[in-house]
């Protein structure tokens, strides 16, 4: 269905739209061609394509950082920040292998869209932004993919013919942000909200919604009246977090009764996913778990001291990883972990611990005296100063980087109640 976006994106997408683009890619401040350069574009195209091409232009150069084929991709601005990156919409994408059709619903330009489709998926999107529906139709087609992008507003609008669904709300609203737009904190504002959503969900076979990392992910609050999954049972859902570049990217719901089976999406109650690579090659690592089980035993530092990923901490699978691990916790609720042995693991930064000391600056001083520090990376958990601060004490005369690890010890416990600030070297990552 074509809409209102279309002819000028149509335009853009023609040989002279083109070569507007290519006029304008010389200019080198984001979004701002000089105004003699936009008087002489003014003079040679439409004002209104040309408002258009100088922030697709824009967009194009910012989306190099999401997406491997973005010279060839059209976004605004405003519709690449909502847009998901390559690595993590190829990724979600991969798990509806085998689904039927997919309806990306809000499908914005086709960040989404444009995955799903290069992963052999047929696909269909609805979009209620004229423009961004134009420019997801003019994505699919510049990238030499099959699909439809109808423009409706849900409800109300027809659904094209699905068998899975994937959703992406807007969180983003009217308000005095950028672009004329505010931030949404409370689901109930998203775009569909989950009350709108909610019944797509009961009667499609593979489902998954885009979710905040930040908005909550235990049972409880997922499951609490009103919120997207009211009434569900733990088998019913699961959540998946995923991690790229050292970063929690997103939360995703994944339902369906194509969950038990365990088929093309994932059939464990959590995952935390760790994408490594760069934005054409990551590879995709999962760990699946149950987020409810006792915590790790305690233990003194041991030769090795472990950060775990923010994505086992986000998707609350830290306990169920160092178990199944043998990784014992230096403090309670405290993420640092401890073992005699390091070992490959995507989840896991490992160091060698040098020597712990019970926390105050002179200590610390003398600990970084004896192992000849000349340079520290000084890291925190459960500690009330910056590493700015604890910096500022320092005096470093010595030759080797170390790091620091500062954490809360628990009272009674430790033989060094207070803090404790361990002296580290990092261990090369052992390959995985
Ligand atoms: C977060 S963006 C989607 C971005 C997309 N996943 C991507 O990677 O490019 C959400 C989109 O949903 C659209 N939207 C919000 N509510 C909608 C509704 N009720 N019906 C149709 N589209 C809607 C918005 O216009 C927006 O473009």
């Amino acid at each position: 269905m074509m809409g209102t976006g279309d002819a000028l994106v149509d335009v853009l997408i023609s040989p002279a739209g083109e070569e507007l683009l290519a006029r304008i890619s010389g200019v080198t401040a984001a979004g701002t061609a000089p105004l003699p350069m936009q008087r002489a574009l003014r003079s040679d195209y439409p004002a209104d394509l040309v408002r258009l091409a100088l922030r697709v232009a824009e967009a194009r150069r910012a989306a190099t950082a999401k997406y491997p084929d973005a010279g060839r991709l059209l976004f605004t601005p405003e519709l690449l920040e909502q847009a998901t990156a390559h690595p993590v919409a190829r990724h979600r994408a991969s798990r509806f292998e085998g689904c039927g059709p997919v309806l990306d619903l809000g499908c914005g330009a086709g960040g989404d869209l444009t995955r799903l489709a290069g992963a052999g998926l047929p696909v269909a999107g609805l979009e209620r932004d004229p423009l961004a529906a134009a420019l997801a139709r003019a994505n699919l087609m510049l990238s030499g993919l099959e699909g439809r992008v109808d423009d409706g507003e849900y409800p109300g609008a027809d659904l094209p013919p699905h068998e899975a669904l994937f959703a992406d709300p807007a969180r983003r609203g009217p308000g005095r942000g950028p672009a004329g737009s505010q931030r949404r904190y409370d689901p109930r504002q998203f775009s569909p909200s989950p009350r709108e959503l909610r019944p797509l969900l009961e009667k499609t076979r593979v489902w998954a919604v885009k979710w905040g990392p930040g908005l909550g992910l235990d049972h409880e609050t997922l499951t609490a009246p009103g919120a997207i999954l009211e009434g569900f049972s733990p088998a019913q859902y699961a959540v998946e977090v995923v991690g790229w570049q050292g970063t929690v990217r997103e939360a995703v719901l994944w339902g369906g009764e194509d969950l038990q089976r365990g088929a093309a999406v994932p059939g464990a109650p959590r995952l935390a996913t760790v994408l490594d690579g760069g934005l054409a090659d990551a590879k995709a690592s999962t760990y699946a778990g149950d987020p409810v089980v006792a915590p790790p035993p305690l233990s003194e530092p041991a030769a090795y001291l472990a950060e775990p990923d923010g994505t086992l901490l986000c998707a609350g699978l830290l306990d169920a990883f160092a178990r199944e691990h043998g990784l014992a916790a230096l403090a309670t609720d405290i993420a640092y972990l401890t073992a005699p042995a390091c070992f490959a693991s995507p989840w896991l930064r490992w160091w060698r611990r040098l020597e712990s000391v019970p926390w105050s600056p002179a200590r610390l001083q003398a600990a970084l005296d004896r192992h000849d520090a000349g340079s520290v990376v000084i890291k925190k958990r459960g500690f009330p100063l910056t590493p700015e601060q604890v910096r500022a004490g320092l005096t470093l005369r010595g030759s080797r980087e170390l790091t620091v690890l500062l954490h809360r010890a628990d009272a009674g416990r430790s033989v060094h109640p207070g803090y404790l600030a361990h002296l580290a070297e990092p261990c090369p990552a052992p390959s995985f």
